[in-house]
């Protein structure tokens, strides 16, 4: 699929208006055409004092951070990538997939609000949309070791906002999605605010778990369980509280893989 038009690009005060006024009182917006990678470049602000809110985003990055030291696709034109800086007072380290999960769940209300259909996630930090991953989510943080909890938390997103011309890389073929194929004017600011201001309503205290557990793509499906030890069939059973993928595997014994240490795939439905 190739595109013939652009997400148009992003600016400041075109994102700005798309956001409640709460939002834009909390949020420090920083935008840029081209960065290395909005991650890296929030944690050194963040490790420089950087205020909580401080979000930085680009629309195109050269060296996109994926998960498991992958790197992230990144094209100038049609995604949109961005990182919030928060700095959550006394939450623990184990909680920290929380952010995850709760960006996730913007995502998909974000996605939906700007009619883009139905959206779905892949625990933990992938957004699917008619069975393509379309967003990647990176959550890196550091310990305040005399507290035990987080310092901060700088949250990542990745969104394939239109497909790119061309189509995408081999490597995405047949993964990768594009959450428009269709032309939406201004895309990327209204995403970018909608994504913004539903993270930040999540992060200040809107429910999100039991729209996390009900947008799964996995729960109830055959998963391929990827660790260092090799791959293991499982059913997925449910997440649970502390963001956790309960499975059973064939032999009937259960166990609640955590994130980090653990990937899936989703193994091909049947028929
Ligand atoms: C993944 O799918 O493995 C996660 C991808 C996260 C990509 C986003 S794009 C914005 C932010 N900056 C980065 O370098 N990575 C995250």
């Amino acid at each position: 699929m190739s595109a013939a038009f652009s997400a148009g690009a992003l600016d400041p005060q075109g994102v700005a208006q798309h956001l409640s006024p709460a939002c834009r009182a909390a949020l420090r917006l920083q935008v840029q055409p081209q960065v290395t990678s909005t991650n890296l470049l929030l944690r050194r602000q963040a490790e420089q004092g950087a205020p909580e809110g401080t979000a930085l985003l680009a629309d195109a990055q050269t060296a996109g951070r994926g998960r498991l030291g992958r790197q992230f696709y990144s094209p100038e034109g049609t995604g949109l990538y961005l990182s919030l800086l928060l700095r959550p007072a006394a939450l623990p380290l184990d909680r920290a997939v929380h952010i995850t999960t709760m960006a996730a769940v913007a995502v998909c209300r974000a996605i939906e609000e700007l009619g883009g259909g139905p959206a779905q996630i892949k625990w933990v930090n992938d957004v699917f949309l008619h069975g393509r991953k379309v967003c990647g989510i990176l959550t890196e943080s550091a310990l305040n070791a005399q507290a035990g909890c987080l310092d901060w938390a700088v949250v990542g997103i990745g969104v394939n906002v239109c497909p790119p011309a061309g189509g995408f890389p081999p490597e995405l073929d047949g993964v990768a999605g594009a959450v428009f194929d269709t032309p939406l004017p201004d895309a990327k600011n209204r995403l970018a605010a909608a994504v913004l201001g539903h993270l930040w309503a999540c992060y200040t205290g809107a429910p999100y778990a039991a729209e996390y557990r009900r947008r799964s793509l996995v729960v109830g499906r055959q998963i391929r369980v990827i660790s260092p030890a090799g791959q293991r069939s499982a059913l997925a059973l449910d997440v649970d509280d502390d963001c956790r993928l309960l499975v059973q595997y064939p032999d009937g014994r259960r166990e609640a893989l955590s994130t980090g240490e653990i990937s899936i795939r989703l193994a091909p439905d049947p028929g």
